[in-house]
């Protein structure tokens, strides 16, 4: 068998589409983690910012260099940067011989073939059905404890930053049937938790024969397969998280009280611009409705800063957002002008610079203090990890998550990676919890 090597940017969602390509193409390659003797580089893409695009092209070029020893090697493109750029990376990098968009992993066999008789290879095809939901991914870089599924594709909100709808595509969502035939797979094989992805889960929906299945509906039954499966779910859109889909969450205790509900901006002005269609009290009113509903769930967002326009008053409402909610983590970005999207061409980008890099700095310096200031109020606290694997600073060392994922590290005792271990948190860094286990804790 010929030897495939991999290697994934960008979201979750990337990483379950990779295992869906190395499964397309199991027939002919075989996964191996050493890219230097591969026959086959695949490199699955982000374009979200303008920086994940120059990281890949820098790594083009040391590709190239392998390559340049190796004839008969191939390096083919997959992702958002492939549907974002199309043939012109073709003829841009040299190194690279096919290039496949993400709706059309399924016609990579014949990419490859047509690439290894030195013809042009690409296919940026987007499509209205495909979700590939026939096709059992293949795990190859899964932890064995974790696992992901993709519920859904595409995204038709169209922020007006972002390049994603333009990448992936119109929202479409999967068979149920097939979501929960992979998540009974990954118990089978073991795995303790899975992952539902889509960018805006909420607005999952399918049409079957006995009427229709809402995400909050796909959530309950992914979440009846087994109690000691834990079910996560990325990302919310917070303009439809339904107090049906908390309730159903409060109802399970398997399912992670975790809600990743990104709020991009605090003043009502900004998210306007945005096109994130809720106002800052909407947005507030949601959280309310989480506190209210679920009163131990921890709340993650996405924050950018430097949007087109921001005065110092918005980016302060950006600030005291982030202090009334308390979020237990955040994802924070200065913003990056993406060709083509409603911001490009109908906004300055006029934040300079250092002004965003300023405006971030602070954002980020005030996520520290609440990420601490959340991880705080566990010490004392006694919490069910799922553990991962080992730490990475001590062999003596495991680490895991708790329900509202948070990273745990706790002695090894007789544990092993896949447990369910009661641990008594000690102290805390902002990103991490540190605990011995409590005594007679173990769970089936
Ligand atoms: N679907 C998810 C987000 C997907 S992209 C959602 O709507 O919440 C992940 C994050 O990248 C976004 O939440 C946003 O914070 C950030 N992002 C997207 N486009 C960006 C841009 N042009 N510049 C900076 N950050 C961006
Ligand atoms: Fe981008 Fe908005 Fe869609 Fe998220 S919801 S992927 S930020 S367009
Ligand atoms: Fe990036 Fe595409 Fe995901 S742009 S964030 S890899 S959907």
């Amino acid at each position: 068998m010929k030897k495939l090597f991999i290697e994934t940017y960008g979201c979750q969602m990337n990483v379950a589409d990779s295992e869906v390509v190395a499964s397309i193409l199991s027939d002919e390659y075989e996964m191996t983690e050493e890219e230097r003797t591969a026959d086959l580089i695949l490199i699955n893409t982000c374009s979200v910012r303008d920086n994940a695009e120059q990281r890949i092209h820098r790594r083009l070029r040391e590709l190239g260099a392998i390559k340049r020893g190796r004839p008969g090697m191939l390096i083919g493109l997959l992702g958002c940067m492939a549907e974002r750029l199309k043939d012109k990376l073709l003829q841009e990098e040299p190194a690279l011989d096919l290039i496949a968009g993400p709706d059309a992993y399924r016609t990579l066999p014949e990419l490859i073939h047509r690439a290894a008789e030195g013809e042009e290879a690409y296919n940026v095809t987007l499509s209205r059905e495909e979700t590939y939901d026939d096709i059992m991914p293949t795990r190859y870089a899964a932890n064995g404890v974790s696992g992901f599924i993709s519920i859904m594709r595409g995204c038709d909100n169209f922020c007006s930053y972002c390049v994603v709808p333009f990448t992936r595509g119109r929202e479409r969502s999967r068979n149920p049937q097939t979501i929960l035939s992979e998540a009974k797979q990954l118990l089978a094989d073991g795995y303790k938790e899975v992952t539902l992805l889509g960018q805006n889960v909420n607005s999952y929906r399918y049409e079957t024969a006995d009427g229709t299945v809402t995400f909050a509906d796909l959530m309950e039954l992914v979440a009846q397969l087994s109690p000691t499966l834990r079910v996560r779910f990325a990302t919310s859109h917070p303009k439809d998280i339904s107090d049906e889909l908390l309730h159903v969450m409060a109802r399970y205790p398997n399912i992670c009280k975790y809600i990743h509900l990104p709020v991009q901006a605090g003043s009502t002005s900004m998210l306007q611009r945005m096109h994130r269609v809720y106002s800052r009290e909407q947005y507030l009113e949601r959280i309310a409705a989480i506190r209210r509903i679920l009163p131990d769930c921890a709340i993650a967002t996405d924050i950018i800063a430097g949007f087109c326009g921001e005065t110092e008053e918005e980016h302060q409402a950006t600030l005291s957002i982030m202090k009334e909610v308390g979020y237990s983590a955040a994802y924070m970005f200065k913003y990056s002008v993406r060709d083509n999207t409603y911001a490009a061409t109908h906004y300055p980008d006029d934040v300079p610079d250092e002004l965003k890099t300023k405006r971030l700095e602070e954002i980020i310096e005030l996520q520290q203090s609440l990420s601490l200031a959340s991880n705080e109020q566990d010490v004392g606290k006694t919490v069910e990890v799922l553990v991962e694997g080992t730490s990475k600073r001590s062999e003596e060392q495991l680490f895991g998550r708790t329900s509202q994922n948070k990273v745990v590290i706790f002695p090894r005792g007789n544990h092993q990676k896949g447990d369910y271990v009661m641990v008594t948190i000690q102290s805390c860094t902002a990103a991490t919890l540190i605990g011995t286990e409590a005594s007679s804790s173990t769970k089936p």
